[in-house]
């Protein structure tokens, strides 16, 4: 062992390595499993109470991580070793003088978290720098522009606000008619009211993967390698993750320009961690779409597939420390939605959705549910992925939503 590695504290104490995660949802919450499971003293930040991640910390935070004031206070308080964003509504301007004044890491760096958090910043980067193949793209600050965008780019078009995710104020346009309309719905949906929508082309892909894709350290040089899990399909509806399998066959060509793909792009916005490297396929042509430089809802199959999941990788590559992405099953995951707009709910029926040997279960503990917010998932092991995700969809479906 050659290199400085990290030396992992008592919790609690003056010794304790500690991380502040800033996002606690259900991906946040498998991360601090893992960093607890390390020793790492945990801290936990999101703008609403009793978030999952924050039920397993050692310490909760309430604030708006979007003010750059209360996110400074923050920080200055804990004085964690780590940063770890799990959302990209974050005031990222501190993020960048936070490791320009290398006060702590920025998980996995203030260039990629800055440039994710915004459609455009990544776009650019992967067409226009890298050179990476993407769908045909305008972007649009009016009504006007918007319109011409459009008919530049021509119909069917995915329209999206630069700074939105989970499919909010997104929409498929499948002609001129539908412009404005498109043009109001996604003026509700930005994370941020600035208005800026992204127009791409439509791809005419077979199947969408994710290649999730891991930046850490080699355990004698110290040097920073890129290794990937397998590839993870999944089925969107109106833009949010239903249901995802590993591992999608596809071929070796395709498979090996996800790779070269998703390494130009994790390696120009750096640092160590998991990324979420989304792809469109079709034959052995490839896709960039978009990135997360953090653990993909859709990796929620890893938990029942890899040897360690995406959530302990994260936490093992953003520590400094060796990870191995094996899988030893094939899998698949089917989500959970609250199907009512509710607090304090309840979930039956889980004698029945585990009643099959080979499946599990997370339910993450929102404190509120709406229709399609995800409140949990099912994940299942089978021979073939088809019969994995009709297990763990199975699963899924027992599980009994209840008002109280
Ligand atoms: N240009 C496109 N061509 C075809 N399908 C697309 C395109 N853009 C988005 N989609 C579909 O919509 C889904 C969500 O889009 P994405 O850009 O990943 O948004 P989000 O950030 O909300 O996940 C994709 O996973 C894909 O199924
Ligand atoms: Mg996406």
């Amino acid at each position: 062992m050659n290199h400085m590695s990290v030396t992992i504290g008592t919790p609690l104490q003056s010794s304790a390595f500690k991380v502040l995660l800033l996002g606690s949802g259900e991906l946040g919450k498998e991360v601090v499993i893992s960093l607890q499971r390390l020793g790492v003293e945990v801290h936990a930040a999101d703008r609403y109470d009793h978030a999952p991640a924050m039920q397993v910390a050692h310490y909760q935070y309430t604030l708006n991580m979007a003010n750059p004031e209360e996110l400074k206070q923050l920080i200055a308080k804990v004085k964690p070793h780590l940063i770890v964003p799990e959302i990209e509504a974050i005031a990222t301007e501190v993020l960048v003088e936070i490791e320009e004044s290398q006060t702590a890491t920025i998980i996995p760096s203030a260039k990629a978290v800055n440039l994710t958090m915004n459609r455009e910043g990544i776009r650019r980067l992967a067409a226009e720098e890298l050179g990476l193949p993407t769908s045909a793209y305008r972007f649009a600050d009016s009504l006007e522009s918007f319109r011409a965008a459009c008919d530049d780019i021509g119909y069917p078009n995915f329209v999206k606000p630069v700074m939105s995710s989970s499919g909010k104020g997104q929409s498929r346009v499948k002609s001129f008619a539908e412009v404005d309309a498109a043009w109001e719905y996604a003026q509700t949906g930005g994370r941020v009211n600035q208005g800026k929508v992204i127009v791409e082309s439509q791809i005419d892909f077979d199947f969408e993967i994710t290649l999730l894709t891991v930046r850490a350290k080699n355990a004698e040089t110290g040097e920073i390698e890129t290794q990937y899990c397998d590839p993870i399909g999944h089925r969107q509806d109106s833009g949010d993750y239903v249901e995802s399998w590993q591992p999608q066959p596809m071929t070796a060509v395709a498979l090996e320009e996800a790779k070269r793909i998703s390494h130009k792009v994790t390696t120009a916005l750096g640092g160590c961690g998991i990324f979420g490297v989304e792809l469109f396929v079709k034959g052995d042509k490839v896709w960039f779409s978009e990135v997360s430089p953090r653990p993909h809802d859709t990796g929620l199959v890893t938990l029942a597939s890899q040897y360690q999941s995406e959530f302990e990788l994260h936490a093992r590559a953003i520590l400094g420390l060796p990870v191995n992405t094996t899988r030893h099953s094939v899998a698949a995951s089917a989500v959970i939605y609250a199907g009512v707009d509710d607090t304090n709910l309840s979930f039956s029926g889980l004698n029945l959705a585990l009643a099959k040997p080979n499946t599990d279960l997370r339910l993450f503990g929102k404190p509120e549910g709406f229709k399609r917010r995800r409140m949990g998932v099912a994940t299942a092991r089978a021979e073939t992925t088809d019969q994995a995700r009709e297990l763990a969809q199975h699963a899924a479906d027992q599980v009994i939503v209840n008002q109280n």
